[in-house]
């Protein structure tokens, strides 16, 4: 298994799958089991995760992906989705939190009326938190998918409205990425060299 640091030098955006490679559904499941463990502001957890898995579902993604043959070729294809609206759920994802004796009542209240305070009347507050939190998701994912020793592709190249409409989305739900996870084909770049640190980081 490779550590963390192995994985994020390792991962690379897959351009090709084996098309033979099958996931069972309980390894579909198994990848969102680790992927919702990703923080999320005031633990909103403002994601939902749809996975392209049979051959139809593929078939209907593909022209919609604008032609990209790896939602076809992976074993699967996650349609990973913010959601609007956390003022109205925050107190569902957080009770847990309470319950498992980490937040005290009185933080519990403070954080659901922040919530309220910060995002009901701010439509582009929640949608930057439904990207940030779907993107935090992706790389989650991304991550345990490199971990099972899996490629992954992030993508952006498909018609978000044509996606919402096909997969049947709430118009709350933005779908912010899609991710393909599978066993790597025989045609992938490598990783891409990245820029030098010195070049992006300011240490202040
Ligand atoms: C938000 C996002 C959207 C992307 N969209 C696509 C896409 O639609 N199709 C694709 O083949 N690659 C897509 N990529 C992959 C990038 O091209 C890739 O991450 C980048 O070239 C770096 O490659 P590497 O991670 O393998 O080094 C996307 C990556 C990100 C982060």
């Amino acid at each position: 298994m490779p550590t963390v640091t192995e994985a994020i030098q390792s991962r690379f955006s897959a351009h090709s799958y084996d098309p033979t490679h099958v996931l069972s559904e309980q390894d579909v499941t198994g990848l969102i089991d680790l992927a919702r463990h990703a923080p999320s502001a005031f633990n909103l957890q403002n994601w939902r995760f749809i996975a392209v898995h049979t051959k139809e579902a593929k078939a209907k993604l593909l022209p919609l992906a604008y032609g990209q043959e790896k939602v076809v070729d992976a074993a699967v294809t996650f349609i990973v989705c913010g959601t609007l609206d956390p003022h109205k759920t925050i107190a569902g994802s957080l009770r847990p939190s309470v319950d498992a004796g980490i937040l005290d009542e009185a933080t519990f209240k403070g954080w659901v009326g922040a919530v309220e305070g910060m995002y009901a009347d701010n439509p582009a507050m929640q949608r930057d938190e439904a990207v940030r939190s779907a993107s935090l998701a992706a790389m989650t994912l991304m991550m345990v998918a490199t971990e099972r020793g899996m490629a992954s592709t992030p993508m952006i190249g498909f018609d978000q409205a044509g996606v919402a409409d096909a997969f049947n989305l709430d118009d709350r739900e933005i779908p912010v990425m899609l991710v393909t996870v599978g066993r790597a084909g025989k045609t992938n770049w490598p990783q891409k060299p990245r820029k030098a640190t010195s070049d992006i980081l300011s240490i202040v």
